[in-house]
């Protein structure tokens, strides 16, 4: 199908997540924060909304939340698709590009080189540069900068490393097949050397792609700082497809050493759930980090599909929107070091949102109890609650009696659930009717969940953050009611409120 000739009532289209308005994207590519602004780049197919023709598109945003679309950045021609890849701003001009008074930015991507051309079937890294703040861009004559011969050799993030080893840009990469992330380092960005590989580590269940390299503090200590490589997976991911895992560790400028490896070397599938996973829903990958955001915060962006499906979910002229935008937070949890996440996206810039629904300390017995007053495709949902006698226990949303996507806690199985079985449209693919859980833990004896309802997902962020599960959904525009439910006894509710967005 080509995007001018889309018809279908656009009912699925996001209003706090960014879609192209006609195209089809996967990756977020060269995340970066300039001039006050942030710019998103992402993989596009300029000419239809299926995957092929692979060039940036661009978007922009002052919040994180309402975002402006550009014309493409960097555009595939008859001698390369532009993969994934990354933006760094040269502000010493290290690569020549710009000016000591105007330096650039520098955009680091994977030149997949077709048939007939001088690198057939290459995968190597290539460069183009902005003297205008990111709108237009111009590729380097003298690409690919990094060639290993390899046709599995991508996703290059590129960061400033400043430490103990000097002061110098190194990109992480991928060698897909190998499970492996490649480091290098670089001072002009065109000519780089080999520091060193990490992995196959933990799940190798699928091929290694858009990995990322930055450091946090532990609590928010400065004095603590741990470094965090992330690496996108596909298939292989807790519940199926495509999903991100990640390591704790150290960097020393030359080797990335993790403290969190569960397995070395090939995936012990008995193992899967023991990983630490970015997200454990099935529509969270490739994701990656902003470049320079303000007071060093740590933001990051996944697209929202699986490439199980991708192809195949029922929208149109669009497909695929990328997740809300998330700061990420590293925690001392009982000895064990985990990211948490926060939704970071600005929601007060859409305006007063329209009446709460709230309600407080109301113990729910078994059953499903329809929510009057509550209903919406838009909401951002805030539930904390007790587990009484009931197995299991929490939210239906876009329900209309038989239809509805249930997010719930098994407290006695410490696993939250997202069960999109009876979510709407799922028969356009085999795989996508799911039940997917993930390992939950409490130490108060109550659970926290907050729920992102956006027309065609939900993002599930529970206990704080801890868990994060992100699943798309199909339902008919008109089930939009919001249930609590217990099975099999009783929960109280403690806390309940429901803010609507459209
Ligand atoms: C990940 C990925 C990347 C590649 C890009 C191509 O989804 O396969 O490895 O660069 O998509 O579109």
């Amino acid at each position: 199908m080509t995007a001018a000739s889309a018809t279908t009532a656009d009912t699925f289209r996001p209003a706090l997540h960014y879609t192209a308005r006609n195209t089809w994207l996967n990756d977020p590519n060269g995340l970066i924060h300039h001039e006050g602004v942030y710019h998103l780049y992402y993989q596009n197919n300029p000419l239809d909304n299926v995957w092929g023709n692979m060039s940036w598109g661009h978007a922009t945003s002052p919040d994180l939340i309402t975002w402006t679309e550009h014309p493409v950045a960097i555009s595939c021609d008859g001698e390369e698709d532009i993969f994934s890849g990354s933006i760094v701003f040269d502000r010493d001009n290290t690569s020549g590009f710009g000016t000591d008074s105007a330096p650039p930015l520098v955009a680091v991507y994977t030149s997949a080189f077709k048939p007939g051309t001088a690198h057939p079937g290459i995968q190597a890294q290539s460069l183009a540069y902005s003297r205008d703040g990111g709108y237009t861009w111009t590729k380097h004559t003298a690409n690919p900068v990094l060639n290993r011969g390899s046709a599995e050799f991508r996703d290059p993030k590129v960061i400033r490393y400043d430490g103990d080893a000097g002061s110098y840009w190194v990109m992480v990469a991928v060698e897909a097949t190998d499970f492996q992330v490649v480091l290098y380092k670089s001072e002009d960005l065109k000519s780089w050397e080999l520091l060193s590989t990490f992995g196959p580590a933990n799940a190798t269940g699928g091929v290694w792609e858009c990995p990322d390299l930055f450091l946090l503090p532990v609590d928010g200590d400065p004095e603590n700082l741990q470094w965090v490589l992330t690496v996108n997976l596909n298939p292989g991911g807790p519940n199926n497809g495509s999903a991100g895992q990640y390591f704790v560790g150290d960097f020393d400028g030359t080797t990335f050493t993790s403290t969190t490896t569960v397995t070395e070397g090939l995936q012990d599938p008995a193992r899967l759930g023991d990983y630490q996973w970015l997200d454990w829903g099935r529509d969270y990958y490739a994701a990656v980090s902003f470049s320079d955001v303000p007071d060093g915060r740590r933001l990051m962006i996944g697209w929202m599909n699986n490439w199980q499906y991708a192809n195949e979910i029922p929208t149109s002229p669009w497909r695929s929107p990328m997740s809300l935008v998330r700061e990420v937070s590293l925690r001392n949890d009982d000895g064990i070091l985990r990211l948490v996440q926060q939704v970071a996206a600005d929601l007060a810039s859409l305006g007063e949102p329209t009446p709460s629904f709230s309600l407080a300390a109301v113990e729910i017995s078994d059953g499903q109890h329809l929510l009057g007053g509550a209903a919406g495709s838009v909401q951002r949902i805030e539930l904390t609650v007790t587990p009484g006698t009931a197995e299991e226990f929490g939210l239906v949303v876009r329900g209309d009696g038989a239809e509805g996507t249930r997010i719930g806690i098994r407290p006695t199985e410490s696993r939250i659930v997202v069960d999109r079985r009876e979510s709407g449209q799922t028969d356009f693919h085999g795989s996508f009717a799911s039940i997917d859980t993930a390992p939950i833990r409490t130490t108060d004896g109550s659970y926290e969940l907050t729920v992102y309802v956006d027309r065609c997902s939900v993002e599930v962020f529970a206990q704080e953050g801890q868990v994060t599960l992100t699943e798309l959904i199909f339902p008919s525009s008109t089930s939009t009611d919001v249930s609590l439910y217990a099975a099999g006894g009783t929960a109280t509710i403690n806390n309940l409120t429901i803010t609507q967005y459209a």
